[in-house]
């Protein structure tokens, strides 16, 4: 089953990312995971990091002609600003000392950072960091729970959207809430209403479905930027119709349910996951929750609502995969919050290095990549196979035994 493993620092070198157990043959669009990487690094209220890392994937192995082979597939995003960061990231011993503060010249800009912080922001692993690793230096911990991480899982799941295409999976998040904003719920119901949802969420500077929200979004967010301060957000992530069957009843670890929630929680900032309505469904009548079925010879099995999220007891049941996530305001404020100096013990206002107003937009990209992931796991269980092929055969193979379910 596919799997990947990231590695690299938010000012290191670079990120590096290896998938393993990729079936050989699938045609590999490039564009597709380079343009993942670009809305990754957009929306509307990002920081200074978006003016001088433009992601692109270097391909180091696993694709031969456009193809995967079979064999591990690896990619290295370079870190842009490498140079500037090369005498603090080394691995090598250092002469720089904490008192040291380095000049990074960018441009005409310069601007100075501390290549030893002792300074732990509140709401990031800073703290907890250095105590569980016996660390003293909090660059030590920030530089890889950094979100800068997330490049890599975004390429990752760019490329495994390329597997997903051959059995017309395709995956939109959108943006429905930002910090007070509220948008209006989107109804998905077939192939033309997502390609509708997919084209706006593409055009919107906050990937927001709804012309109205998306200005009352973008004008919050410039109030928050103002006054120094973060904000959260909910987004949902729709795909096209599933196959039925991905997923187990049969162990907790299988369900599909318990491995999209764990995928989305591993999201930084992300507290919160819901598959289908499930915090409204909570209020709800039993009656006014359940999507009923029905039978059609031509259609099959259908619901006409899709109240589940499109999974049932951990399997997914047909219909399209509904589900969405709380991201928690960002943690660095240039409004400082109050914390205490690991070396003096003395209290400072929390200083920002460099931050983000809002990374909502992007966080739906992430959570787009984690779900073309876990699909793309839930898949391979269901349909093995090595090569490509061999996994459509076995595909059409189970569908010609389900009543009116057609292959792609
Ligand atoms: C795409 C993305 C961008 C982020 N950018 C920032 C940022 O600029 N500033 C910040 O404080 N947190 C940012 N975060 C969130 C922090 O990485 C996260 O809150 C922190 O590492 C602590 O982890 P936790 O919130 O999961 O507990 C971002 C998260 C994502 C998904």
């Amino acid at each position: 089953m596919v799997d990947f493993k990231t590695a690299g620092e938010s000012h290191g070198k670079g990120l590096m990312v290896i998938i393993d157990d990729i079936p050989a043959g699938i045609e590999v669009d490039v564009e597709k995971i380079d343009q993942m990487l670009y809305r990754r690094q957009g929306g509307y209220g990002r920081g200074g990091r978006m003016d001088i890392e433009a992601d692109s994937v270097d391909i180091y192995s696993g694709i031969r002609g456009g193809r995967t082979l079979g064999s591990p597939v690896s990619f290295i995003i370079h870190n842009r600003d490498w140079e500037n960061w090369k005498e603090v990231m080394s691995p090598k011993k250092s002469d720089i000392t904490e008192k040291d503060s380095i000049t990074l010249k960018r441009d005409d800009r310069k601007k100075e950072i501390a290549p030893h912080v002792t300074q732990p922001r509140p709401g990031h692993g800073d703290l907890a960091g250095i105590l569980k690793y016996n660390l003293d230096d909090v660059r030590s911990i920030l530089e890889r729970a950094s979100a800068r991480e997330t490049a890599a899982r975004t390429a990752a799941g760019g490329f495994l959207k390329n597997f997903l295409s051959y059995f017309e999976i395709d995956i939109i998040s959108h943006v429905l809430q930002i910090g007070s904003v509220q948008a209006p719920e989107v109804n998905v119901e077939g192939k033309e209403d997502f390609t509708a949802l997919k084209d706006r969420v593409l055009e919107s500077p906050v990937n927001c479905f709804d012309r109205e929200s998306e200005q009352k979004m973008m004008e919050l967010i410039d109030q928050a930027k103002k006054e120094g301060d973060t904000l959260g957000g909910k987004i949902e992530i729709q795909t096209t119709p599933l196959p039925v069957g991905l997923g187990s009843h049969t162990f907790w670890k299988e369900r599909l349910d318990a491995r999209l929630a764990a995928a989305m929680i591993g999201i930084p900032a992300v507290k919160g996951v819901e598959i289908g309505p499930a915090f409204r469904n909570a209020g709800r009548w039993g009656s006014e929750v359940h999507d009923e079925i029905f039978y059609e010879k031509e259609k099959g099995y259908f619901r006409k609502s899709n109240r589940a999220g499109g999974l049932e007891a951990g399997i997914t049941n047909g219909e399209p995969l509904k589900i969405s996530i709380a991201m928690k305001p960002l943690s660095t404020l240039y409004k400082p919050l109050r914390s205490v100096d690991i070396k003096t013990k003395k209290p400072f206002d929390a200083a920002v290095e460099r931050s983000d107003t809002t990374a909502v937009p992007a966080c739906g990209v992430v959570a787009e990549a984690m779900t073309a992931f876990i699909l793309s796991q839930g898949l391979q269980k269901k349909f093995g196979g090595d090569h490509i092929e061999e996994v459509i055969r076995n595909y059409h193979n189970y569908q010609a035994g389900i009543p009116g379910e057609k292959s792609p």
